[in-house]
């Protein structure tokens, strides 16, 4: 008999209420999900999401820019930080922060990141506000791998979310976040159980594990 392949290590960045993290921990509770939270990394105290992690039993870790002299520094300090707990993927859902050189380095291509709009349109802090503002009648949510840009990583997955006449920026996240957490945990099984190749903009799921050096 042979033994199932081992979950992947996955540390996830998060600075808000943290309803993506939740549904991945409990997407995760089932071993053949094939990933599993091994620690939480803050850029803030007191959020939602931390609560969320000790409540699960996940080791967290908060790394807040205002301790550090500089952003190098702090970039440093993350890096550091999530490397303790030995990662094969890294899950920024929700993280409001770009990493930094020191992360992109160690982590590269195993860097993952959600964004509640359908990416290249709306990058940025407030791809909600900014699809409502640019008249969108469909928007959504992409799953990216990160590179040094901002939201402009090669796309992994994405979901389309209507945008309603009545829509305001809280109406259209909530819907918006719905189907996030939905396709996140969908996408962060998929790549743990079946690995995945970049080969220029485009990603492809599967025959390829995710610790070998040429794929991700
Ligand atoms: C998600 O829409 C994510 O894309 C955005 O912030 C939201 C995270 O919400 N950057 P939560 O903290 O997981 O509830």
């Amino acid at each position: 008999m042979t033994n199932p392949p081992r979950p992947r290590r996955v540390v996830v960045l998060v600075s808000g209420a943290g309803s993506t993290l939740r549904a991945v921990l409990e997407a995760a509770r089932e071993d053949a999900y094939g990933a599993r939270v091994v620690g939480v990394v803050t850029d803030k105290d007191g959020i939602g999401a931390l609560d969320i992690a000790r409540e699960c039993g996940v080791p967290t870790a908060v790394v807040r820019l205002a301790d550090f002299e500089s952003r190098a520094l702090w970039d440093e300090a993350i890096a550091r930080t999530i490397a303790t707990f030995d990662p094969e993927i890294v899950l920024l859902a929700g993280f409001m922060r770009l990493l930094g050189e020191p992360s992109l380095e160690r982590f590269g291509g195993r860097i993952l990141n959600t964004h509640p709009a359908l990416l290249p349109a709306y990058p940025g802090a407030h791809g909600v506000r900014d699809a409502l503002a640019g008249g969108a009648k469909v928007t959504g949510c992409t799953v990216i791998v990160v590179d040094a840009g901002v939201d402009t990583g090669p796309i992994v997955a994405q979901a389309a979310v209507e945008v309603l006449d009545d829509d305001t920026e809280p109406t259209l996240h909530e819907r918006i976040k719905e189907v996030e957490r939905v396709l996140v945990t969908a996408t962060l099984g998929r790549l743990a159980r079946e690995g995945w190749t970049v080969s220029g903009r485009t990603v492809r799921i599967g025959a390829a594990n995710p610790t070998t050096e040429e794929s991700s």
